[in-house]
């Protein structure tokens, strides 16, 4: 553990710090449970109305945003089943999961995870979930017809391959027309970017923590972001791949 540090976030719940990214792999302000259901998990299931769906987990890190999705799941009744697909590229950290002290609502799917790092793999009757020790880049490209993009990675600073016009374009390919995209980051060159790849881009205040993006292909009844306006306005400029 010692390429990582135990960090308290304000919900109580445990994450940790990177010292590789120089990062923490939550908000410890908003609180780790709290950010994935209220950043993430939440806002998606509202603002889809699809029975069944195929989320994709970017990336899965200490596997907060998939737990809480299985939680969030538990808890209603309009969707019916779930697929669930997450890269991951280190897989050391992911061999330390089983062990990892998750808040008390998670604890019941810790077995999930354990069955995810040793097969890769996990099966149940309404729920599919795969985690692949891969880069985001090449595993996407193998997905089709999503419906919920958890972008979650770390910031555009520090993980940038995950933040520019060529990989949110390669997103808009694979995701269903009702798609749904959240993500921490209110970042102008984020949303340029999104914009750019032809994403909607809208804000929505979350209560009890920070703003959050959400793109969409399709309006949504949110507070839309003009992103043309913007462009002319800013001096900021999208991330490609090619700088
Ligand atoms: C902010 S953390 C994700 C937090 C995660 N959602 C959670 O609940 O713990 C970002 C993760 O992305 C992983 N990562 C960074 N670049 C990647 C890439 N190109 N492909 C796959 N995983 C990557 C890092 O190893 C890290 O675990």
């Amino acid at each position: 553990m010692e390429k990582y540090e135990w960090r308290q976030s304000a919900d109580g719940s445990l994450t940790l710090y990177s010292k590789e990214y120089e990062e923490c792999y939550h908000s410890v302000k908003d609180g780790a449970l709290t950010e994935a259901l209220k950043k993430h998990v939440e806002p998606a299931f509202e603002l889809t109305s699809k029975p069944h769906l195929r989320i994709l987990d970017i990336c899965f890190g200490l596997g907060f945003n998939t737990l809480a999705t299985l939680y969030h799941f538990s808890k209603q009744k309009r969707v019916k089943s779930l697929e669930i697909f997450s890269p991951e590229l280190d897989a050391t950290l992911l061999k330390t999961l089983p062990s990892f002290p998750y808040p008390k609502p998670l604890e019941p799917f810790v077995p999930v995870i354990s069955r995810l790092i040793e097969h890769g793999k996990y099966e149940a009757s309404n729920i599919s979930i795969e985690l692949r020790v891969m880069d985001a880049r090449e595993y996407i490209k193998t997905l089709h017809d999503i419906d919920i993009v958890y972008q979650d990675a770390f910031s555009p600073k520090k993980n940038p391959s995950l933040w520019t016009v060529e990989y949110f374009q390669d997103l808009y390919t694979i995701t269903d027309e009702n798609m749904i995209l959240t993500t921490y980051s209110i970042a102008t060159p984020v949303r340029m970017a999104l914009a750019e790849a032809g994403f909607m881009v809208y804000e929505r205040s979350v209560k009890g923590v920070k703003k959050i993006t959400i793109a969409s292909k399709k309006s949504l009844p949110l507070l839309a972001i003009d992103m043309k306006a913007k462009a002319k306005r800013s001096t900021s400029k999208p991330l490609r791949d090619r700088e």
